[in-house]
């Protein structure tokens, strides 16, 4: 359990503690679902990416979960940030965040995100298709642009987050002179320096062969950029990535470890064609937040069908945590005040959503007398989770907390039901206030 949990996570008398507060008392103060982020957990794991590559080379991916707060925390450690709407950069730029350290992504910027990204002089652009070459031009944008490659791999990850195959609604295929075609047209660009070459393969990744095959490939093709455009890559964004354990039968590889490992495969494959070698450059999501957090959940009802199973339905569920109904994504569970009852029969951990696909856990041992009122405590669930939480069911989303030597700040509040009802009209078109 230890290692899914926050670094912090102390076990006192039988009750979950996190970042030197009680997890019972965070629940009665700030209700439940709530997601409780440890401060400590997400600096130490920032950080580690920081030695592996140089804080400034490391972009934390915004989409695993982004906020005010969490972007000034960046600015403070000093790492950069990827963004890939222009709502990750509102917010962004709301922190004060410095834009010259934003990366800005996306398959489908509009030319109102990509006059956002002008107008905020972000540092630089990924450039994803032949469309967005052309509004970059029609609108003058002046950031630094990389070209996003897909590099023709398969990482071993599920299908919805596999994004480095040839098959792709991303980047520019190398098959078929896509890419060396796409990166004439960026190097016409006047107002435009192209300063590298990105690649994300996927996410939730813990083979690193996926990682070796993408860097040779990408060698061959900036050894034929070189010979044919006379152009030589600086930077080499090799993107996010690496997986995080959820549950005990998963480890999580080390970020340090696996970024010395990718470095070496560049070093080697790049002297190889004779090529400098590039900055490396790297946009950890899940590995820096996964598992800074976890999420509590107050049972609610406890249903026991006789010789089938038990279903114990706690107060959130797919609208705050949709990733074990989209990816069959597998967590851990445990009573956060009675840790040290024993575990009894499997049950499944049911949501309130009106859908029977609505389980965050499918198999899990809670404790045989679990109880309407128990506090629910899931691991791992600081990525992707309130990133993609929904109304679904007109159900408000949770609030995050962060936890930190003793002290707790709500840094994104509880939705509440006006919250639901602000953008509603009437039947006659007038608003509800
Ligand atoms: N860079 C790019 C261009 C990306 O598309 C992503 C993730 C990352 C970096 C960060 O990857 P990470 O280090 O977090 O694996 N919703 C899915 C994950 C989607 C990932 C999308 N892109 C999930 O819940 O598993």
């Amino acid at each position: 359990m230890r290692e899914i949990l926050p670094d912090t996570a102390r076990e006192v008398s039988g009750r979950l503690e996190i970042g030197g507060l009680p997890a019972g008392e965070l629940a009665d103060r700030y209700g439940t679902p709530l997601v409780v982020l440890d401060r400590a957990t997400f600096e130490a794991r920032a950080r580690a990416y920081g030695k592996a590559l140089g804080a400034d080379h490391v972009f934390y991916a915004g989409k695993a979960l982004c906020c005010v707060a969490i972007c000034e925390l960046l600015a403070e450690l000093g790492l950069g940030l990827d963004v890939c709407t222009g709502g990750e950069l509102e917010t962004a730029t709301a922190a004060g965040f410095p834009t010259e350290n934003i990366v800005f992504h996306g398959n489908n910027k509009s030319s109102a995100e990509l006059q956002q990204a002008k107008d905020f002089a972000v540092g630089r652009i990924v450039v994803d298709s032949l469309d967005e070459l052309d509004r970059i031009e029609a609108i003058g944008a002046t950031s630094d642009l990389l070209l996003r490659v897909t590099p023709g791999v398969e990482a071993h990850t599920h299908e919805f987050v596999q994004t480095g195959q040839e098959d792709s609604k991303f980047g520019f295929g190398l098959e078929g002179g896509v890419a060396m075609d796409a990166l004439k047209r960026a190097l016409q660009l006047k107002a435009c320096n192209v300063v590298g070459i990105h690649v994300h393969i996927g996410s939730q990744i813990f083979e690193m062969s996926a990682f070796d095959l993408a860097v040779k490939r990408l060698a061959t093709f900036l050894a034929r950029a070189r010979d044919e455009l006379d152009f030589t890559a600086a930077e080499l964004n090799l993107g996010g990535g690496l997986g995080i354990a959820h549950n005990e039968d998963e480890m999580t590889p080390d970020p340090v470890g696996s970024w010395d490992r990718i470095r070496a495969a560049v070093e080697r494959e790049f002297k190889a064609n004779g090529l400098e070698v590039p900055e490396l450059f790297a946009e950890p999501g899940r590995s820096i937040v996964g598992s800074a957090a976890v999420t509590l959940y107050r049972v609610g009802t406890i249903k026991k069908i006789p010789g089938v199973r038990t279903y114990v339905s706690v107060d959130g569920g797919m609208s705050d945590n949709i990733r074990p109904a989209l990816y069959g994504a597998r967590y851990e569970a445990f009573l956060a005040e009675r840790m040290d009852a024993p575990k009894g029969p499997r049950v499944t951990l049911s949501g309130k959503h009106c859908e029977s696909g609505d389980v965050l856990i499918h198999d899990v041992h809670l404790p045989a007398d679990t109880a309407v009122g128990d506090l629910v405590c899931i691991p791992a669930t600081g990525a992707y989770t309130f990133s993609m939480a929904s109304n679904y069911n007109r159900v408000p989303r949770p609030a995050v907390v962060m936890v930190w030597n003793g002290e707790a700040i709500e840094i994104v509040e509880r939705e509440t039901d006006y919250d639901l009802l602000r953008l509603d009209r009437r039947l006659d078109g007038s608003s509800l206030t």
